[in-house]
């Protein structure tokens, strides 16, 4: 195997330029190379990228390929996992890093699988992944939707394309029960990463209650709130999502009444003359990177200050944070700085546990939110 030494024990998987020392055997783009430190002791085995940053992605600490065998093993125990923890149906089988396949995202959408490829090492070994697929779950599709920024950071092109068999017309998946349309959208298709915290905001809301869902996309929260006798304002700026989203409401049973608002979600808290028991805040992230932090904080404190302004007395207000910049004390900071109120912390809220984060990975955290009652 192609070896490469590097100065220091890297915090977990991934190896910048800057503490590569040298290359044994003239490794290639996407090649898996040994990874050494300068002493001589082994470290794992990785993918290889000369042209990012990012130059080595180790994905095992054992001496071992990433071969065929490899793939089948991790994607088995990756979905293992899931199902022991109760996921059904649609949820993300694979998240990259955490499941030793960096640079791999796989979301299952009952019988059909959506990936995205944002490693080399995994961009020239795609059509084993493909494989991998079809041997262990006999997909009714496969699409790749590798569009994502990430891509760009690596060298590599876009790609949006059905790979295996067909996407069905009305194609309806669940979460929790829920009915959604699967179609290609945002992220794979829907935001998986929310489905448990629907059911834990759900557990508060009563009969009666004036909702709004802001930044709905295809009505995530409002639709599994419309299970109560409530009224839920969906808003979102795309077209798209809300035509969606009109397709979701038809396939459930309803037992609430909604209205729905495209429009910039700061223009529509600017305007509005309705007060809420309810708001959901679940903006796309304000930052992608930590250069831009401020004037995401900024963004954090107009939209907390004008969403507060039109929350009822002991009304709920949820709010989350997709960035991984900004952190669980910044949206707490945000509320405290902008609000006369105080408010009452009930839940500390994350992504899904078929997203999990780890101890020693800490960038697999993205996702925090929290909700709050006004007092
Ligand atoms: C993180 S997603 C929301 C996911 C959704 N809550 C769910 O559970 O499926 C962010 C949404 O915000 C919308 N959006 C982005 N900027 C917006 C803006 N300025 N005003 C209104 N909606 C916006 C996007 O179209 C997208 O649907």
């Amino acid at each position: 195997m192609k070896k490469v030494y590097i100065k220091t024990f890297p915090e977990y998987s991934i190896v910048y330029d800057d503490l590569v020392l040298s290359r044994e055997g003239g490794p290639g783009p996407g090649d898996v190379v040994f990874v050494y430190h300068k002493s001589g002791k082994f470290i794992g085995s990785a993918f290889y990228n000369p042209h990012s940053r990012i130059n080595l992605r180790i994905f095992s600490f054992k001496e071992e390929d990433f071969d065929y065998e490899y793939i089948k093993r991790t994607m088995k125990r990756a979905y293992d996992y899931r199902k022991s923890l109760g996921f059904e149906n649609s949820f993300r089988l694979v998240y990259s890093e955490v499941d030793f396949m960096p640079g791999l995202i796989i979301d299952k959408y009952q019988d059909g699988f959506v990936f995205q490829v944002f490693s080399i090492g995994i961009e020239v070994r795609k059509e084993l992944i493909i494989k991998a697929l079809i041997e262990l779950f006999d997909p009714l599709f496969i699409h790749e939707k590798s569009t994502g920024h990430l891509r760009k950071l690596e060298g590599l092109p876009y790609i949006n394309r059905t790979v295996y068999g067909e996407i069905p017309e009305n194609y309806i998946v669940k979460i929790n029960d829920v009915n959604f349309k699967f179609f290609v959208g945002q992220k794979t298709s829907l935001f998986l990463d929310q489905s448990e915290n629907y059911l834990k905001l759900l557990n508060y809301v009563k009969d009666g209650f004036e909702i709004l869902d802001a930044f709905c996309y295809v009505g995530g929260f409002g639709i599994h709130f419309l299970r109560k006798n409530v009224n839920v304002t969906f808003l979102d700026i795309s077209k798209d999502a809300l035509n969606i989203l009109q397709e979701n409401l038809k396939i459930n049973n309803i037992l609430g009444s909604y209205e729905i608002a495209c429009s910039d979600v700061f223009d529509y808290l600017k305007s509005c003359n309705k007060k809420f028991d309810f708001i959901v805040l679940d903006p796309p992230a304000f930052t992608k990177s930590k250069e831009k932090l401020e004037n995401a904080l900024r963004a954090y404190d107009r939209m907390h200050k004008l969403a507060i302004n039109l929350l009822k007395d002991n009304g709920y207000l949820a709010t989350f944070s997709c960035s991984f910049y900004v952190k669980e004390e910044h949206l707490l900071e945000s509320i405290k700085k902008v609000s006369k109120e105080n408010f009452i912390i009930l839940e500390t809220l994350y992504q899904s546990k078929d997203h999990p984060w780890t101890l020693k990975f800490s960038e697999s955290l993205y996702l925090k939110g929290f909700l709050l009652r006004k007092i």
